[in-house]
């Protein structure tokens, strides 16, 4: 990759940032395209991120990805919002046009075009069970109200986010059939019985000791198992693969959220296999 006086530049604003897979996928893609862009991971520590919006439009960035823990904090610094964004009070995706900052959450449809496309999965109609209520949980929820599933089950750690999970899905997409579960009565029997997709939305297993939330007898279930995890194949997904359940993991959601994050900046469609293909031999 050459970079010249001219290459535009686009990144991602995290803390930790180090581990990020981005930088692999979309300077591969950019590279297939024949694209003047470069991808930056930029550690921006939380007391700093009002500066670090504020460089974006200085050095004239194209835009950046932002990740923990920084997708509800930056709102305030951006100039605009998209409708997903508004309604879901994330962002992790910033777009400079002209000096003007849009935030877009793609995790979301970038969530939903990975199991359509990759888990050959159709949400609509179907009963879903979410572990967690942080940020990627309201783009995942959000999606899903959208694709017209029939009822959301949530559970939380912490009673109280699932409560404001539940509460702005309510009133800004009006969708009713959302019940929440407390979390010391997740494994109960009976919610079970009629659950399709089981999608885990927490940082638990993401390290190799993390357990499984949810007992074998329950998974055994679900019809479709996602692990939005991406930096290992964690205990559900085992779990998943042991009882012979389809099962997607983090990967492909990484993927699909970065490629509309790819065309927002570019204008261009995404080369998704080539972006997979990046991400797979480097892991
Ligand atoms: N594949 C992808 O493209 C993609 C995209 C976004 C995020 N992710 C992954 O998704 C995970 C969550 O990201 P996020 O942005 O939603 O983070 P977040 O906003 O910080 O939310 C974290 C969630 O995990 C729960 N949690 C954390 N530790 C827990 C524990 N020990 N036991 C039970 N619950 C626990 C939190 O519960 P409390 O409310 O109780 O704190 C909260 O619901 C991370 O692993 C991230 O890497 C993947």
């Amino acid at each position: 990759m050459e970079i010249k006086g001219t290459t535009k530049v686009t990144g991602v604003f995290g803390y930790p940032v180090s581990h990020s897979l981005s930088p692999v996928f979309q300077n591969s893609a950019f590279k297939y395209l024949g694209l003047d862009y470069v991808y930056i991971p930029f550690e921006v520590k939380p007391q700093d991120l009002k500066e670090a919006v504020k460089a974006i439009k200085i050095f004239h960035w194209i835009g950046v990805n932002v990740t923990i823990p920084h997708k509800k904090q930056v709102i305030k610094y951006l100039d605009e919002l998209d409708e997903n964004s508004k309604i879901l009070k994330v962002v992790n995706t910033i777009h400079n046009t002209d000096g003007k900052l849009k935030g877009y959450t793609t995790d979301g449809e970038g969530f939903l075009r990975s199991l359509k496309e990759d888990g050959k999965f159709k949400p609509e109609g179907k009963n879903v069970f979410i572990l967690g209520a942080g940020g990627s949980s309201y783009a995942i929820c959000g999606a899903l109200i959208n694709e017209k599933v029939n009822s959301i089950f949530i559970t939380n750690r912490t009673l109280e986010n699932a409560k404001k999970l539940k509460k702005n899905l309510v009133e800004k997409l009006k969708f009713k059939n959302i019940e929440i579960i407390e979390f010391e009565k997740r494994n109960d029997k009976k919610i079970w019985q009629n659950i399709d997709l089981l999608i885990n939305t927490t940082s638990v297993g993401m390290k190799e000791n993390d357990p499984l939330l949810i007992e074998k007898e329950n998974i055994e279930m679900v019809k479709f198992v996602y692990d939005i995890v991406y930096n290992r194949k964690t205990e559900l997904l085992k779990t998943a693969e042991n009882l012979k359940i389809p099962y997607l993991d983090g990967i492909s959601m990484l993927v699909y959220q970065g490629a509309i994050s790819f065309e927002i900046w570019t204008g261009k469609k995404a080369p998704v296999d080539i972006m997979k293909k990046a991400l797979y031999e480097k892991i």
